[in-house]
């Protein structure tokens, strides 16, 4: 007996050395020390020895137990120990290599980078920014500006009407802002209204059936044109640097007498005339004037006290000088290539 039990120990031993995982010593603890397990039907065998054999046997199979049992958490410990290693490895973030796909972050397009540069500069100037409603009465947009019905302003194929009869319509000009502010406001006046307008226009190179307008208006004792120019001046001196020359041209506007256009002078041949100014050495950029005394007086305002200067720029043009986009389409297609390029 006492051989089986050395037999027995020293297979154990062998197969808690070649074991390779922790699992493993569970399956041979049960084997060999567990209640079904093959020491235990040794030590059965006991019964069998004569009563000087057993403690001798006794005392083996207990120490064969005890040299197993201390091999098995050996063992265990040291397959545990390697197991966690292995797992801290395998699941090691490593902080030092790029998490993923880098985020491009977008800019401000550079229509809105313009919009806030030009209302920054007013806003330097002492002006406030008034608002008022894309969707408008025909009587903001044209009557009370002095552009009575038949006018061509407000011809059915320029203008978007809502209802058959014309009242209502998508504001084809900042303007009636104006009439807005001055109904609601007494003077002194001094506002931008920076939004969006609608015409009937084909899309081309210059045109679009939505742009944007920034309208300007100033009511106060003894406001002059002069004013007005400083003022634009100082706006394009803003935009395009202090060496920029502008040109102010008699115009007609039903709302303002008398009425300027202002260019400034084509960045691209520097007025001697090129394909981008169509030959004419400047680019329109804007209209303006002194408020029409008419308009005044509708909206409770004695021109014989106020005067006021008011202007409407548009603001894809002053966008395609600005950055020297030779294409309005370019603003509205929203393709990432050309957008990135004004970040
Ligand atoms: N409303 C004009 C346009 O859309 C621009 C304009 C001209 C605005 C003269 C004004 C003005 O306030 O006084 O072309």
């Amino acid at each position: 007996m006492s051989e089986n039990i050395a037999i027995l120990k020293s297979s154990a031993l062998v197969e808690v050395a070649a074991a390779s995982a922790s699992a493993e010593i569970e399956t041979l603890r049960v084997k060999y020390l567990g209640r079904k397990g093959e020491l235990t039907a040794l030590l059965k065998q006991m019964g069998e020895l004569s009563a000087e054999e057993r403690p001798a046997m006794g005392a083996m199979v207990n120490s064969a137990r005890e040299e197993i049992e201390t091999a098995l958490s050996e063992r265990r410990a040291v397959l545990q120990r390697a197991e966690f290693n292995a797992r801290l490895a395998s699941e090691k973030t490593d902080v030092t290599i790029p998490s993923g796909k880098a985020q491009r972050l977008g800019n401000h397009h550079p229509l809105y980078q313009v919009w806030d540069d030009a209302v920054e500069i007013f806003l330097n100037m002492g002006f406030t920014v008034a608002e008022g409603p894309e969707v408008e009465l025909s009587e903001y947009c044209f009557d009370k500006l002095n552009t009575l019905p038949g006018h061509p302003a407000r011809d059915r194929q320029d203008t978007f009407y809502l209802n058959e009869d014309e009242t209502v319509c998508m504001r084809t000009q900042t303007s009636s802002v104006q009439i807005r502010t001055m109904e609601v406001k007494k003077p002194p006046i001094r506002i931008i209204s920076p939004g969006r307008v609608y015409r009937k226009d084909e899309v081309d190179a210059t045109h679009s059936p939505i742009f944007y307008q920034i309208e300007g208006l100033v009511v106060d004792k003894g406001v002059t044109m002069g004013q007005l120019k400083w003022t634009l001046n100082e706006l394009m001196r803003g935009l395009y640097g202090a060496d920029v020359k502008t040109r102010f041209r008699p115009h007609h506007f039903p709302y303002t007498e008398p009425s300027c256009e202002v260019d400034i002078q084509c960045f691209e041949c520097g007025g001697k005339g090129c394909r981008v100014c169509k030959d004419e050495g400047w680019i329109e950029l804007l209209g303006a004037g002194m408020v029409h005394p008419k308009v005044l007086a509708r909206c409770g305002i004695d021109p014989e006290e106020y005067s006021g200067f008011a202007f409407g720029i548009g603001i894809e043009r002053l966008t395609m000088r600005r950055f020297k986009i030779p294409d309005m389409r370019l603003l509205y297609e929203n393709d990432f290539r050309f957008l990135r390029q004004f970040g």
